[in-house]
């Protein structure tokens, strides 16, 4: 193995940043010794109507898993975003806008912020929404969606947002998963000049799910674009706020009430509604948002996720905002009008802190080094990567290319379930080694594992765990917290699984080597293999279907699909690309299969279970290492499946 490069932090970025070497040792060491007093201090970062007396309440007994931080503590997330800031900072920006189109923007202050989420907030009253409501959201990346979400924790709903990349059925589940009584939306939303139909897919998806739930969709007018409108149902954003108040009084929730659901992917079955609560999370995001990316008063931060993934929740709303940071919201894409437009938004709105998923850097890469034209980054001063390991040779192109060589890199490792970031170095404390996600935040305490739940110590590969709790844990999943034990508590007795594999180096670094589950990640969007064969076999052609992931020089890893054909179904291009068209509406073009590969038979034990292993390591090209085949009911299935991978497409 070549020698890993080390890339000490620079002395004169540690003495002026929050946390250098030292502090980050020693406050790592209280946060373990004493997590009731190192959190109990910094829960007073966010604001609290009733200050909470108790700070610690967890468990990770399988017999018993219940989280709680802060239980008695009171507070609304919304008056922490907003209303603390109106008297220090009403007239800074809160929300710089960048639209899809480059010309497009806008600059929302704290003030405005405040009066648009106070007027949306009595509008949804005026609905019918309450406290305790889940409210679905299915919004393209306009200033309504960070609008909408602090509306619904103002009023104490609870948002359920659903990425705008899905399908008309996989909205249907989650508004049917959170029985939500509202669906806010867009006419249209725009991503590289082109429309998506929001609406007309909210319409087919309360349609074709036959959804009784859902009363009211709110449309905001983003394009102008043609609609089908429901009279009895339908209402237009812009006329329902025109005339509510600019003040609301902001709902008094328990610390333990939910904050939100987001759906993920597992290895197995539907996706499942990860429930966060509100008064840990807010610490947790605002923290972590803080000292990763050494934010101070003044920056400008930009994190490109779309508001529909856990990123974009605790890192262009929540956390941001809760530390009075402007933050930037971007519409569109890396490559529209053209490749330099990362590099145009930052020159444009002087960005200091930049984060992003290695699937882009790796775009950008193909591209060459003058992808950025000669767009000014001189602003730039911390960046941060996340949602899939970063190969070295990535996290050199961005450092050299987009960090000129002198901004540090905060490589973050965490999970939907996680709600902030957990293993990363902190820019002014941790020397950072390109491709490892390096050491834990404050209280975050990783293990690893063998597959019998074994710690292991030292220089070693393992099963990623977390052995205690931390304040931005999710607490259950929606409507069913048996599969929230079972998913995360059972395998490993005591501790957290996260369904990473990780290498853990003599410096204690941590090394993410990918899923040990059936999950793959696409361009770090996580996808359950099962969900991509339910969707395969629900078409009348399709016999049997697997899936796995393959290394894919751009997304990270890539889909590659084996099909079995019903008797007599003969094998052609156009099948092929029916069943693509097919999955892309299923679930929605990140879904997309990569290749596809028609396999007259799947190697299988005698009991009738696919051998997965096999499976990838034909998609890898990789048969010196098959490993035993013998317990395969048919093992000549394997020889077909070799010679039959140049068909693939
Ligand atoms: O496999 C890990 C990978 O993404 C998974 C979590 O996906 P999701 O819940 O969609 O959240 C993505 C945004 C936090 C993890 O289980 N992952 C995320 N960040 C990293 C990563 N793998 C390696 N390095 C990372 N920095």
């Amino acid at each position: 193995m070549s020698e890993t490069k080390v890339y000490p932090v620079d002395t004169e970025f540690a003495s002026q940043s929050w946390v250098d070497n030292d502090t980050y040792l020693s406050m790592y060491e209280k946060s373990i010794t004493d997590p009731e007093g190192f959190w109990g201090e910094h829960g007073r970062r966010i604001e609290w109507m009733k200050p909470y007396t108790r700070v610690k309440n967890t468990s990770f007994d399988p017999h018993n898993v219940d989280i709680r931080w802060y239980e008695d503590g009171t507070l609304n997330a919304s008056v922490s975003c907003l209303d603390r800031h109106l008297e220090s900072r009403g007239d800074q920006v809160a929300i710089i806008w960048e639209g899809d189109d480059p010309s497009e923007d806008e600059n929302i202050t704290y003030r405005d912020l405040y009066e648009r989420v106070c007027k949306f907030a009595n509008a949804l009253k005026a609905q019918g929404a309450k406290k305790g409501d889940v409210i679905t959201l299915y919004m393209p990346m306009i200033p309504e969606a960070a609008v909408a979400m602090l509306a619904c924790a103002r009023i104490g709903a609870v948002h359920s947002i659903v990425f705008g990349g899905f399908s008309p059925d996989a909205l249907a589940a989650r508004v049917e998963g959170g029985q939500s009584n509202i669906v806010i939306t867009a006419d249209q939303s725009l991503r590289g000049g082109k429309a998506v139909p929001l609406k007309d897919n909210v319409d087919l998806a309360l349609k074709n799910a036959g959804t009784e739930c859902c009363k009211k969709v709110v449309v905001v007018k983003r394009t102008g674009g043609d609609i089908a409108w429901d009279d009895s149902r339908d209402v237009w954003y812009e006329e329902i706020v025109a005339d509510a108040s600019t003040e609301c009084a902001p709902e008094e929730m328990g610390a333990e009430d939910p904050l939100f659901i987001l759906y993920t992917s597992g290895s197995t079955g539907q996706p499942k509604g990860l429930k966060h609560t509100t008064g840990g999370y807010m610490v947790y995001a605002s923290m972590t948002h803080q000292y990763a990316f050494d934010y101070k008063d003044g920056d400008i931060y930009w994190c490109t996720a779309d508001v529909g993934w856990v990123t974009g929740h605790s890192y262009i709303v929540y956390g941001p905002l809760a530390n009075g940071a402007t933050s930037l919201m971007f519409e569109g894409v890396p490559s529209y009008p053209d490749n330099s437009r990362f590099g145009r938004v930052i020159e444009k709105h002087k960005v200091n802190q930049f984060y992003t998923a290695p699937t882009a850097i790796r775009a950008l890469m193909q591209q060459g080094e003058d992808v950025l034209g000669d767009s000014d980054l001189s602003t730039l001063k911390v960046l941060g990567s996340v949602g899939e390991p970063i190969n070295p040779e990535a996290w050199e192109w961005y450092h050299r290319i987009i960090g000129q060589g002198r901004c540090p890199i905060v490589d973050t490792w965490w999970q939907t379930e996680t709600g902030g970031m957990m293993i990363m170095p902190l820019p002014g404390a941790t020397a950072a080694k390109p491709g490892s996600a390096t050491r834990p935040f404050f209280g975050v305490q990783p293990a690893l594992v063998d597959n019998e739940g074994n710690i292991l110590e030292g220089a070693t590969d393992g099963n990623l765990v977390i052995t205690d709790s931390w304040p931005g844990q999710g607490r259950s999943i929606w409507g069913d917290h048996d599969r929230f034990v079972q998913t995360y508590f059972s395998t490993f007795k005591g501790y957290y699984t996260t369904g990473d594999g990780a290498r853990r180096d003599e410096d204690g670094y941590y090394w993410i080597t990918g899923r040990v589950d059936d999950v793959i990640n696409v361009s770090g969007h996580r996808m359950g293999t099962a969900e991509v064969e339910s969707a395969l076999v629900a078409h009348p052609k399709v016999a049997e279907a697997a899936v796995v992931g393959y290394p894919h020089d751009i997304k990270g890893q890539g889909i590659y699909v084996y099909v079995t054909l019903q008797a007599g179904i003969e094998e052609s291009d156009e099948l092929l690309k029916e069943l693509r068209t097919w999955v892309r509406s299923e679930i929605g073009p990140i879904a997309t299969p990569d290749l596809v590969q028609f396999a007259p038979g799947l190697p299988k034990t005698r009991s009738g279970k696919i051998m997965r292993r096999i499976l990838r390591k034909v998609a890898e090209d990789d048969f010196g290492s098959l490993g035993d085949t013998s317990t395969l009911a048919d093992p000549t299935v394997v020889d077909d499946l070799i010679n039959n991978r140049q068909n693939r497409k």
